[in-house]
């Protein structure tokens, strides 16, 4: 009872408010707290279908920001002139193609989830792997003190995957935002300042 009130206080409150997924709720929680998007700023937002954070991204940055949005699912609109997409399966993406578009991003965004099986431990090693191309993504394409947001499930990887992602940045925490359900295995790792 209680996990469905939680869906649909966000649900209803994205239909309300024009976005076209709950999970805005989660960026927007984590960017409150910690404001890592900046008016200007050059993002990157892996796993961006059906698209609410790019939406609040797009707010975030301005006209004279630029986001960019990745999924292997085709995006039906854009949510502004400041925002292009890129239909691809990040796992098989070379990087050259993310930098005919931009050479460094302030922010990499990743809320790649794989089909949950249902088995534990096959759906978080799933994870760790797409959580562990963003971050790769993340160290050739963030500019020095640049962030990453990235979703993960957790599970026994976790503790080795976060060490690779302190190894890059200075900041390196966890996040579980109201938004994400109580019981869901989901949290994200947020990264700051990257290293040199
Ligand atoms: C939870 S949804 C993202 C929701 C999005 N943040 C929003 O606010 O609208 C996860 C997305 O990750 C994408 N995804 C999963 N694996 C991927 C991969 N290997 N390459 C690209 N996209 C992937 C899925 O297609 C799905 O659209």
């Amino acid at each position: 009872m209680l996990r469905r009130k939680v869906k649909d206080y966000y649900f209803y409150k994205a239909k309300r408010e024009h976005y076209a997924a709950r999970s805005v709720y989660k960026l927007k929680e984590a960017n409150e707290k910690y404001k890592f998007l900046h008016r200007r700023g050059v993002v990157l937002d892996l796993g961006c279908f059906p698209g609410s954070w790019l939406q609040y991204c797009a707010e975030a940055v301005g006209p004279q920001g630029f986001v960019l949005g990745i999924d292997q699912q085709e995006l039906k609109s854009l949510p502004g002139p400041n925002v292009q997409s890129l239909q691809a399966d990040v796992l098989a993406l070379d990087p050259e193609e993310i930098k005919k578009t931009r050479d460094a991003f302030d922010v990499v965004l990743s809320d790649m989830a794989p089909q949950t099986s249902g088995v534990k431990i096959v759906d978080h090693t799933k994870s760790i792997e797409l959580a562990r191309a963003a971050f790769l993504i993340a160290r050739e394409l963030l500019r020095t003190g640049g962030t990453l947001f990235v979703k993960v499930f957790q599970g026994e990887d976790l503790p080795v995957f976060k060490k690779e992602v302190e190894q890059a940045f200075a900041q390196v925490r966890f996040f579980k935002p109201k938004g994400s359900r109580p019981e869901s295995k989901e949290v994200f790792i947020l990264a700051l300042n990257k290293r040199p």
